[in-house]
């Protein structure tokens, strides 16, 4: 059997009284889109949280296989993960919203990948070196990203979801063996939905990186995962593919049961 990229184990993280995940277990698989679903208040923003070590679990295993090894990502900082290939996005944008899109991507690269950001912005001689390679490689991700056109536009400027493919670049600028998303499709309408969900297989595609993917777009979900794990009220409820958990008579329960519907922006 091939070995995990990422392996959960029995990890448990409450908040006072409120347990957000209970004893969950879960394995993704090196080179799949992984998607983790479930309905308001399941606990996947704060399992994606304790993966890049926002929150540390007060019990359970997490546990990172690259070539370099099985690294105990519990004993990591979010930087050293970072340093690992771990990138993320959040729920809510995260971006320079008064730089260009460029700007943003590239800030993301360099600080990431070799210079410091005092470097970067007064063209210090380590980046100096570093920046031609740098701007090229910046441009094919945004031309791989749909973004090429945007490139010297300021963030401000641009409409919700065109930010959101933004805030996606800058994650995969550090090229990532793990990018953790925290639902990307939050906010966009269906034609933009559609585009990210060929851009996400396409950014995968020439970056070889996994995906694990929190996501409501339930259209999104089927048409890009190789994997779904489904939970609900912090437990994990199940796993399989986009077929079989369409129609598992308990996902389907927690999502009619559940009160908050799935679909909520
Ligand atoms: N920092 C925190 N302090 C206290 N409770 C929290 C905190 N973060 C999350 N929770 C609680 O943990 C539970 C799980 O929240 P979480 O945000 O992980 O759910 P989610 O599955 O991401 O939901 P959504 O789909 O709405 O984003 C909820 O009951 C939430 O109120
Ligand atoms: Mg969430």
């Amino acid at each position: 059997m091939r070995t995990p990229l990422l392996s959960l184990s029995g990890v448990h993280m409450a908040f006072g009284g409120i347990v957000a995940v209970q004893n969950l277990s879960v394995d993704v698989m090196p080179g799949t889109v992984h998607a983790l679903i479930g309905p308001n208040g399941a606990g996947k923003t704060t399992l994606l949280n304790c993966i890049s070590r926002f929150y540390t679990p007060q019990q359970g295993a997490i546990v990172l296989n690259t070539t370099s090894g099985a690294h105990d990502m519990l004993a990591c900082s979010a930087h050293q993960i970072a340093r690992l290939g771990v990138a993320r996005t959040f729920q809510n944008l995260e971006l320079f919203a008064e730089l260009t899109v460029f700007d943003n991507v590239l800030i993301a690269r360099s600080t990431a990948m070799h210079a410091s950001l005092a470097e970067v912005l007064f063209g210090l001689p380590r980046h100096r070196r570093e920046e031609r390679a740098e701007r090229q490689y910046t441009e094919q991700l945004l031309e791989t990203a749909g973004l090429a056109e945007h490139a010297r536009t300021v963030v401000r400027d641009l409409p919700y979801g065109t930010q959101k493919l933004v805030e996606l670049a800058r994650a995969m600028a550090i090229e990532p063996t793990l990018m953790l998303l925290d639902e990307p499709a939050a906010g966009m309408n269906n034609r933009e939905v559609q585009a990210l969900g060929v851009t996400l297989k396409k950014l995968q595609a020439s970056s070889g990186a996994t995906l694990l993917l929190i996501e409501h777009s339930m259209p999104l979900v089927m048409s890009i995962s190789d994997t779904i794990t489904v939970m609900h009220n912090g437990a994990f409820l199940a796993q399989g593919t986009p077929r079989e958990i369409e129609k598992d008579p308990a996902v389907v329960q927690a999502y009619l049961g559940g009160g908050k519907s799935g679909k909520r922006r």
